[in-house]
């Protein structure tokens, strides 16, 4: 009995195990898929899915793949595969459209740079870095590359948005007045040397005044001294030196005394 039993066992093992080795072992040619237990029906065409399996009379019915879903390669599957969608959100955009036999492919969006492809579609994207105040360009961003930035060397400036950065300016050589000496994120301040030009204008008009002064003073000197050394004239400026003396000293006596 015992024994019997054993046997027993043994023989529902053995069935079961033949089943589950010839379910494994039941292989389709590559046109084909396994459609029951021992059933291989021809697979449908790429763009369709399956509507119904093949009996042992009737071939495979198909249907084409439709509404954002596809199918690229022939297949027994029963569902088409939803196209993948080009999320904004991650910095994606389509660069070719979903058909029913091809997928989306996505693309970084203007901007950004692909962090993850998958089947030649970019998967995540993310935005380019923005160079900082003080640092220059140095390498553009690309569909597939971050943009790469750099300092800005000793004695020049930038915000950041350019491929360069620019030399602080030399006030001394402009004839101005340093007012603040640059750094990487600013340039130098100058100032107009106003007090330089106030003090060259006084200069300036003081020597012009001393000239003016000078020329006068000639001029007097050199009536004075022609009066003298003409003769006949000599009397009549003398008198008139003389006259206009008295008469300023009367004039200014005048009051004095009083
Ligand atoms: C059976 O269906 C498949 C898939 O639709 C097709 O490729 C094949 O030509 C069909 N065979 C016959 C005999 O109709
Ligand atoms: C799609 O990507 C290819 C390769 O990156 C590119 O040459 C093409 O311009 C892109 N098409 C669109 C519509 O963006
Ligand atoms: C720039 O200036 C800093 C501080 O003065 C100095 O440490 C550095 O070596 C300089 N770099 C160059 C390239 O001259
Ligand atoms: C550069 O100079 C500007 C203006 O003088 C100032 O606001 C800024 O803090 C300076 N930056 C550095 C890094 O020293």
């Amino acid at each position: 009995m015992i024994s019997g039993g054993n046997s027993l066992t043994a023989a529902v093992l053995l069935l079961i195990m033949m089943k589950v080795f010839s379910v494994l072992t039941l292989s389709c040619p590559s046109t084909m898929y396994q459609a029951q237990e021992d059933l291989c029906c021809p697979k449908c065409p790429a763009g369709n899915r399956v509507k119904t399996d093949c009996t042992k009379t009737a071939n495979t019915s198909c249907v084409a793949c439709e509404g954002g879903t596809h199918m690229d390669k022939p297949s027994g599957l029963k569902q088409c595969i939803h196209c993948t969608i080009c999320d904004p959100r991650f910095g994606l955009k389509e660069n070719r459209t979903c058909t029913s036999t091809l997928d989306t492919i996505c693309e970084p969006q203007d901007g950004f740079y692909c962090v993850g492809l998958a089947a030649g579609s970019c998967v995540a994207a993310h935005e380019h870095r923005q160079c900082q105040p003080g640092e220059y360009i140095k390498q553009t961003g690309t569909a597939l590359r971050d943009t790469e930035c750099s300092d800005c060397s000793n004695g020049t400036f930038s915000d950041g948005t350019l491929k360069f950065c620019w030399p602080h300016r030399v006030c001394e050589s402009l004839n101005l007045k340093l007012i603040t000496p640059g750094n990487a994120t600013t340039d130098a301040q100058c100032e107009e040397q106003d007090h330089h030009k106030v003090v060259l204008i006084s200069i300036g008009c003081f020597f012009l005044l001393l000239l003016s002064a000078i020329l006068i003073a000639l001029c007097v000197i050199k009536k004075k001294s022609m009066c003298l050394n003409r003769d006949e004239k000599t009397s009549v400026c003398l008198t008139k030196v003389k006259k206009t003396k008295n008469e300023e000293g009367k004039t200014e006596g005048e009051p004095l005394n009083n």
